[in-house]
């Protein structure tokens, strides 16, 4: 079934000026993006999007990380994308990430790692509402 899933371009992305690049892999992994957005998070925002995460050792460090420059939120739209986003995106850590994939060819470690995908169609619902407005949202 065609279904969305919410992606984030992260700063250490928009830094290098990477935005198309990864971009590019996305929509050739059959992605559409059908919503995006460049912005600045807010420390409130960024701990509010990971609360999930809170508990974890590397949780400062995670929100300062995405706190650092602009990132681009994305919704991308194809057949299973949450899964055909997180192929293309590889392994969380790049030194795990098979050939080709997003994190392998361009991220540099395991917390600036380029990009961020949804984990379950459940969870996608719930990222892309906390970022766009349904009318933001153009199939
Ligand atoms: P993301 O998919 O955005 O979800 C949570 C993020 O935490 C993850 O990508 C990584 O960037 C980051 N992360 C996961 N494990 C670690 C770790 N051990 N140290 C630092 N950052 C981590």
């Amino acid at each position: 079934a065609v279904t969305r899933t919410f992606s984030i371009i992260k700063p250490d992305a928009t830094k290098r000026n990477l935005t198309g690049a990864v971009t590019k892999m996305l929509e050739e992994a059959g992605l559409r993006v059908v919503a995006s957005k460049r912005i600045h998070m807010t420390r409130d925002q960024a701990e509010g999007f990971y609360a999930v995460h809170k508990e974890r050792p590397f949780f400062g460090e995670l929100v300062d990380f995405m706190i650092s420059g602009p990132v681009v939120v994305q919704v991308l739209e194809g057949e299973n994308a949450m899964q055909a986003n997180r192929d293309i995106m590889g392994a969380t850590n790049p030194a795990d990430a098979a050939p080709g994939t997003i994190r392998k060819e361009l991220a540099e470690s395991i917390e600036a790692n380029t990009v961020h995908g949804s984990d379950s169609d459940e969870n996608a619902a719930i990222e892309i509402a906390y970022f766009f407005n349904e009318d933001e949202i153009v199939g």
